[in-house]
């Protein structure tokens, strides 16, 4: 592969997309290394201390390159009159677990931003990739300094335009088909449903920057057409959900197997901006009734999706999966990872 990733010392086309909550582990992202492939960490949810072990852990275990995926802050304030009625709503869900969701207080933090990016600059890695907003200049530019590759997860022209403008080596293109969180800049005015293809043209029309698509890249035949649409590698997270090396909860994994004939949607239900789930009672219920308001209702409903997916409830669990998780394959992520590649 030449380009973006020159010098990494990478043989496939394919990137295992970073997963926070659970999913990305390190031995994922080392599965991957020792594949060719770039895998990332994902930073999200984590403390620095928690995300500087999970480095030294790729670094102990991994071999060649890998990436760390943090979200940068992009607060939306939750409306406090709109998360009372919110954390009411979900009383009832609450009581099923012994918790009073009804006397929540609202949380607004920006994920250790800062700190994470400290860890960053004093113990760079080889790559770092944004997503939820741009990082503040100043910090972009300490980042840049260390050498680290950059990369900005856009999903419109626009955000691409702007990534660009502030200086970013490369942009991960995600459509709308991608499991879990979108990476809009805007949460309040989800992003378009355009097909990866479109919206890699859309954007490779408009600026001058090596993409990674992201979104629906789900077999072999997928990563071939992204590479055809001009990107320089093919992003897959959902099909990864189910290897061995993932380290999503038990109920998640059943669940996109056991619940194939259920559709996708988007909703800000869990955590108040918009992300890609499967449709179950939760969503249903609350679907169109949550607040606009991340990080807090994250919080408010962390609880709730912890304790039920302890208990195997698959109706109060965040299931995040891409629109086509059907393809998702239990077994190695050494496997998952040489299919996504086979015709490349
Ligand atoms: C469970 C899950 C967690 C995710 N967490 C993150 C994350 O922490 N950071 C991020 O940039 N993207 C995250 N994503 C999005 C992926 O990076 C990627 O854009 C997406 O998985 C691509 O679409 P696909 O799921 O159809 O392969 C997550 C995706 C999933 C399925």
């Amino acid at each position: 592969m030449s380009g973006l990733f020159d010098g990494l010392g990478l043989t496939s086309p394919v990137v295992a997309a970073p997963m926070a909550g659970g999913p990305t582990t390190p031995s994922l992202v080392a599965a991957a290394g020792r594949a060719g492939v770039l895998g990332f960490l994902a930073a999200g949810y984590r403390t620095p201390e928690d995300l500087a072990g999970q480095i030294a852990a790729v670094r102990r275990v991994g071999k060649g390159a890998f990436g760390v995926n943090v979200f940068a802050p992009n607060p939306v304030p939750v409306d406090p009159a709109e998360f009372r009625a919110y954390a009411q709503a979900l009383r009832g869900d609450g009581e099923v677990y012994g918790l009073d969701l009804a006397a929540a207080h609202i949380v607004e933090n920006d994920d250790h931003w800062h700190a994470k990016v400290a860890l960053l600059v004093s113990d760079p890695v080889p790559v770092v990739s944004f997503t939820f907003g741009l990082p503040p200049r100043g910090d972009l530019e300490a980042l840049r300094r260390t050498g680290s590759i950059l990369l900005q997860t856009v999903t419109s022209v626009e955000e691409a335009r702007a990534a660009d403008e502030a200086g970013v080596d490369g942009l991960v293109v995600q459509a709308a088909a991608a499991g879990a969180h979108s990476g809009t800049f805007t949460p309040a005015e989800p992003p378009r449903d355009v097909p990866l293809l479109e919206l890699l043209q859309e954007i490779g029309n408009a600026v001058n920057l090596p993409l990674v698509g992201a979104g629906g890249v789900a077999t072999a035949d997928d990563v071939v057409a992204v590479l055809g649409a001009g990107a320089e590698a093919a992003m897959a997270g959902t099909a990864l959900l189910r290897t061995d090396e993932s380290g999503a909860s038990a109920v998640h994994k059943a669940a996109l197997v056991e619940m194939s004939t259920v559709d996708t949607v988007v909703t800000r239900a869990f955590s108040g901006r918009p992300a890609r789930a499967l449709r179950n009672a939760f969503v249903d219920r609350f679907d169109g009734r949550a607040p606009l308001g991340y990080p807090a209702v994250h919080h408010l409903t962390t609880p709730l999706r912890r304790a039920a997916a302890a208990s195997g409830d698959t109706d109060r669990v965040n299931l995040w999966a891409g629109k086509r998780f059907r393809h998702a394959r239990a077994g190695a992520a050494r496997a998952a990872l040489a299919r996504l590649a086979a015709k490349a």
